[in-house]
């Protein structure tokens, strides 16, 4: 699984999709760039959620709210007092960590020494081994099983409870080192906001303190009734947005699942009090059908539902997609009451109520929102595309099967030989299909080597022209994934082509 992650990073770099942020400089953690196929690849996953959103839906609309926000409004929001990571100095190293992940790390070392006993049985028992068997009976794995347990659990309790001196004693009888130096000589476990906060304005006694939103959702929140009068929507409908948002994240890595500047996309359905229960359900199901739509496998998706809740939520569920590293949160369900438009009624002073015609009556509307991390969805997508494919006799190919409607370059035209006039041929339909997709004119290397080529970078169509296509206008053009070959007209390509790359 290790190996397979390093992979993905390094196809990433190799075929111009994400670099590290000022890799000149050593980079800077958590920070990526997206290079030229990212970048279509980020802008196509977002084309396909807005559209499936905002476009497919009369009743949501989309805004492009400012990054900056009157500071007030994380007051309000509750990110001022509540959005915090429980952290820990090292005495000795003076590194900071994470008290909560070092937890979770230690835990997930007692894990890999239950794999470790399994596989030891299974190569020793064979055929016969049952799994679930053997973990159920074997007294050591139940040992560690439970020790994980109790771990977890008192942790989550210690958290909840604000109690950060039990979280460095757990930390003190578990005996954790630190991982760069296993130094054990730990500080006191304080909280620490994950917000990044600037300065607006140029003089130091008028300059206003700011922090970069670490979500979209409040831009939402605050423009309800600007949008809600202007859109002349009636309740219920929703809100959508994409963009940047900022979070001070101390535990970098895992390259762009978690990032200190990662973009959003969220939606906010505002609805009449007492029906959250079923748009809950509406949308959990909404969004997983969504997901399931780019073809990426339903086994590779989970709902996790929540047991401890935000402080704004009386319901959270997350989409948990099979990365790499396992299952983690992809997009997150929440039913947000009518905390945030509440709170921002008391800090504001204004009044951001829904009048009912129908029930002749003024209520603060509640809100259900879907909550997905662009760049998330980009390493979810990326990574479960990436195959390495045996084609027998030794031979094997690196394959981006990226759905076509995501992949950057839909079509490569490609002349067989660099001369008699092919390459003429290949710009001219180079020349037509740019009107509606994204191609390229590869003329370099033996066309195999550009197929290989093709097939890294994801796209799904290779044309190529050769020495018939001057008698009778025809092509033969290729498929990715299954490297089928077909012989087309010329005139057909736009047809063929949009037929598999539109929605
Ligand atoms: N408005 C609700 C909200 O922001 P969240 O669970 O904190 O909820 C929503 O974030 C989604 O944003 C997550 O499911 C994840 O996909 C993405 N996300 C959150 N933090 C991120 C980070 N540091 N890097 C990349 N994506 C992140």
């Amino acid at each position: 699984q290790d190996d397979k992650f390093k992979k993905v990073i390094s196809h990433a770099k190799e075929y111009g999709y994400v670099f590290q942020s000022s890799e000149i400089y050593d980079g800077l953690s958590a920070v990526y760039d997206y290079a030229q196929n990212g970048a279509e690849l980020k802008k196509n996953i977002r084309d396909y959620w807005w559209k499936a959103m905002v476009q497919m839906n009369e009743n949501i609309v989309g805004i492009d709210a400012a990054i900056f926000m009157h500071p007030t409004t994380w007051k309000a929001s509750g990110h001022v007092d509540a959005f915090n990571d429980p952290l820990i100095d090292n005495k000795d190293s003076k590194k900071r960590y994470r008290a909560d992940v070092l937890i979770e790390d230690y835990c997930a070392k007692i894990e890999a020494k239950i794999d470790k006993e399994v596989k030891k049985a299974e190569k020793r028992f064979g055929d016969s081994f049952n799994k679930e068997e053997f973990v159920s009976t074997n007294g050591r794995v139940l040992g560690y099983q439970e020790k994980i347990n109790t771990t977890l659990s008192r942790m989550a309790k210690s958290l909840e409870n604000e109690d950060l001196a039990d979280v460095k004693a757990l930390i003190e009888e578990l005996e954790i080192a630190d991982p760069l130096t296993g130094s054990k000589n730990w500080t006191d476990v304080k909280q620490f906001n994950l917000m990044f906060g600037t300065k607006l304005g140029a003089s130091a006694d008028t300059a206003m303190d700011l922090y970069l939103r670490p979500e979209t959702a409040q831009g939402i929140f605050v423009n309800f009734l600007n949008v809600q009068k202007t859109s002349r929507q009636k309740i219920p409908f929703g809100i959508a947005q994409t963009g940047k948002a900022f979070r001070n994240e101390i535990v970098a890595r895992q390259f762009i699942f978690r990032m200190r500047e990662f973009e959003q996309m969220e939606m906010q359905f505002f609805i009449k009090p007492g029906t959250q229960g079923e748009w809950y359900e509406y949308w959990k199901e909404t969004r997983m059908k969504w997901h399931l739509s780019l073809g990426m496998g339903a086994e590779n998706y989970r709902f996790h539902d929540h047991e401890k809740l935000a402080h704004y939520a009386d319901a959270a569920a997350d989409i948990e997609f099979k990365f790499p590293f396992g299952f983690k949160e992809l997009e997150g369900i929440h039913s947000r009451t009518d905390f945030d438009l509440k709170a921002h009624e008391e800090y504001s002073g204004k009044k951001l109520q829904y009048f009912d015609h129908e029930d002749n009556a003024s209520y603060t509307p509640y809100v259900l929102e879907t909550s997905i991390g662009l760049d998330r969805m980009f390493l979810a997508v990326f990574s479960n595309a990436l195959q390495e494919e045996d084609l027998g006799d030794g031979k094997s190919r690196t394959v981006l099967k990226l759905p076509s409607v995501l992949a950057p370059t839909k079509a490569a035209i490609l002349p067989l030989v660099k001369k008699d006039g092919l390459p003429e041929i290949a710009k001219e339909i180079v020349e037509s299909l740019k009107w509606d997709f994204n191609v390229i004119y590869d003329e370099k290397d033996a066309v195999g080597r550009r197929y290989r080529r093709q097939d890294a970078n994801g796209t799904p169509f290779c044309i190529t022209v050769d020495h018939d296509t001057k008698e009778d206008n025809t092509v033969t053009i290729r498929h990715r994934d299954s490297m089928e070959q077909q012989r087309v007209k010329i005139e057909d390509l736009r047809m063929i082509i949009k037929k598999e790359v539109d929605v």
